[in-house]
């Protein structure tokens, strides 16, 4: 990482969103978590954490949804910055400012985005210099989705999603995301997704062969035909209004529409920029959805950005 992106004494990181083009989800595991075959895409809405040396460890969350992001010992960004404190010894504590833009509990990975840029940062900010290999190590500590925050771009997940391969696809993708009011919690969508289930025999996930098709050719109206979520159903059913939401992307354009991850965001994919821009207001002018936003993928990992308040 470049010392002219450092301040003397503050480092500022940016981490994206994701969306999951495909999650297929497996059995519950003896562990509860469950095996995934995922496709993860980072897209253009981030998080900015600012790590400054401070006499105490601490926290504070700014921005459109800092009412519900907890500031204390729950707060994942903050134990990124204690768990690498503790692995690697002899670092002063530091104050974690997140400048929060991602939906918090919306199924982007926001919480999982802000203990990446941790990472990230204290490592510059220490100068350690450490090894790719232990920040991977706990990146899949923290979380099954802080990992990709990591890679960013196109990635397959595998595992309980902390697996990361990067896909070697092309194409740059628009999209319009559609925030909830509500916010589910992971665990409750795959405590649903297994009661859904109920006794069926569920088979081990595998990634699809037309999802890797769509993602070689770059071709957005193929990619929005294979997209797919095994949780869909499960944040349906706890969350109803999502149809709405869905079946109204769909009748106004959209390629393809997807729960994100655990949800409730619903991720429409859309035909450039000037597709998107329709959707969006078509979607706002028809009070289906209160708040939408515009974005692009892939985008890069979380990574260093200069600080200009120096
Ligand atoms: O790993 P993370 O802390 O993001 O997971 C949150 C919750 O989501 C887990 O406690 C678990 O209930 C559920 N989960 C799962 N299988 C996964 C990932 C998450 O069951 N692969």
């Amino acid at each position: 990482m470049s010392a002219a992106a450092t301040s003397a004494n503050r480092v500022t990181v940016r981490a994206p969103a994701k969306i999951n083009l495909e999650l297929r989800v497996g059995p519950r595991r003896d562990d509860g978590y469950h095996d995934l075959a995922t496709v993860f895409h980072a897209v253009s809405l981030y998080d900015e954490v600012t790590l400054t040396p401070s006499d105490d460890w601490g926290c504070t969350v700014i921005g459109p949804y800092a009412g519900s992001v907890p500031e204390g010992a729950d707060n994942l960004a903050l134990q990124a910055a204690l768990l690498l404190a503790e692995r690697v010894g002899d670092v002063e504590p530091v104050h974690v400012e997140i400048a929060k833009e991602i939906p918090v509990a919306g199924g982007m990975a926001g919480g999982s985005a802000d203990a990446a840029a941790v990472l990230i940062g204290c490592d510059e900010l220490w100068r350690l210099d450490t090894d790719r290999s232990l920040i991977e190590e706990l990146a899949g500590l923290l979380g099954s989705d802080v990992n990709f925050a990591l890679t960013g771009g196109t990635a397959i997940g595998s595992g309980r999603g902390e697996r990361v391969a990067p896909v070697l696809g092309r194409g740059r993708y628009h999209w319009v995301l559609v925030i909830s009011d509500d916010q589910l919690p992971t665990s409750a969508v795959y405590a649903e997704c297994d009661r859904l289930r109920g006794e069926s025999t569920v088979a081990t996930p595998e990634h699809s062969a037309p999802m890797m098709t769509a993602l070689r050719s770059g071709n957005a109206r193929l990619l929005g035909e294979v997209m797919t979520n095994d949780l869909q159903a499960a944040a349906l059913s706890l969350l109803p209004s999502l149809r709405e939401v869905i079946d109204a992307g769909l009748e106004y354009g959209a390629l393809g529409g997807v729960v994100s991850g655990s949800g409730p965001t619903v991720a429409f994919l859309v035909d450039g920029a000037e597709g998107s821009l329709d959707l969006a207001v078509a979607l706002t002018a028809s009070g289906v959805a209160h708040e939408v936003k515009r974005a692009v993928g892939p985008v890069h990992g979380a990574h260093v950005v200069p600080d200009l308040r120096t």
